[in-house]
């Protein structure tokens, strides 16, 4: 377990799944420019689905390295600030994980096909309207409320770096030294 710092690997994940989430959340919203039907709107619906995929995959090598190399002890002696910082991020690594899973069933179950770059998904959800209605409102209510998570999480590591003046976010870019 690394006592002061975050494993490069952690750092590298945690920004380029920013990233990805960005680009996702992004280009869905692009799509509500574009007319129902339409190959634009389409487009941003599987690029969007390409996204959302790599997030998966991304968080699952993310979860691996946090299991392999651990993660450091937090900066802040609240207790209760603890809890809070903790289960936010266990929320966030929950949606992100649950909601590419929540995209692909709704897609299966309502007979799309789901790409992933030039290769085609084999059918694993047979179609059935009453599922897909089910899990596209708990993918599209769950993704709206990730942006509230994000907001909060964001403004805390900045409250940490402006009020508290603490190393918490310089430690996850890489900003401090690794003397432990
Ligand atoms: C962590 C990854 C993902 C996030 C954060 C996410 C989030 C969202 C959000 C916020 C929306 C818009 C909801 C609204 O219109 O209010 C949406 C729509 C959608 N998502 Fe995802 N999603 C993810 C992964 C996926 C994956 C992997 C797929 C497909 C394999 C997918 C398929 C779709 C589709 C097709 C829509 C459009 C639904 C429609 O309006 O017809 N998503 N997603
Ligand atoms: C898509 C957006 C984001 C997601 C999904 C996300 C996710 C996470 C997760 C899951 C952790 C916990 C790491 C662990 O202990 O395993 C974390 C830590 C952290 N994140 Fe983010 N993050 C996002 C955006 C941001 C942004 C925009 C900032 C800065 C403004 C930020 C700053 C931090 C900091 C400083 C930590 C370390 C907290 C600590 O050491 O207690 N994150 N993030």
């Amino acid at each position: 377990m690394l006592r002061n710092h975050y494993h490069p690997l952690s750092i590298v994940f945690h920004w380029f799944i920013f990233i990805l989430v960005v680009l996702a959340l992004g280009v869905i919203e692009l799509k509500g420019q574009f007319p129902k039907g339409s190959e634009p709107r389409e487009l941003c619906k599987t690029i969007h689905g390409l996204f959302g995929q790599l997030i998966f995959f991304a968080m699952a090598l993310r979860l691996l390295a946090r299991w392999i190399y651990g993660v450091p002890e937090p900066l802040n002696l609240n207790r209760a600030l603890n809890i809070f910082a903790k289960t936010m991020h266990w929320a966030l690594y929950v949606l992100l994980l649950a909601l590419p899973i929540m995209g692909f069933v709704f897609l299966q179950a309502g007979g799309k096909e789901v790409h992933f770059f030039g290769w085609v998904w084999p059918e694993l959800i047979t179609p059935n309207l009453a599922i897909k209605k089910i899990f596209k409102e708990a993918h599209e209510w769950l993704g709206n409320a990730l942006y509230f998570l994000i907001g909060i999480h964001a403004a805390s590591a900045l409250w940490h770096h402006y009020i508290l003046k603490d190393a918490t976010l310089r430690r996850m870019l890489n900003k401090i030294k690794t003397s432990n």
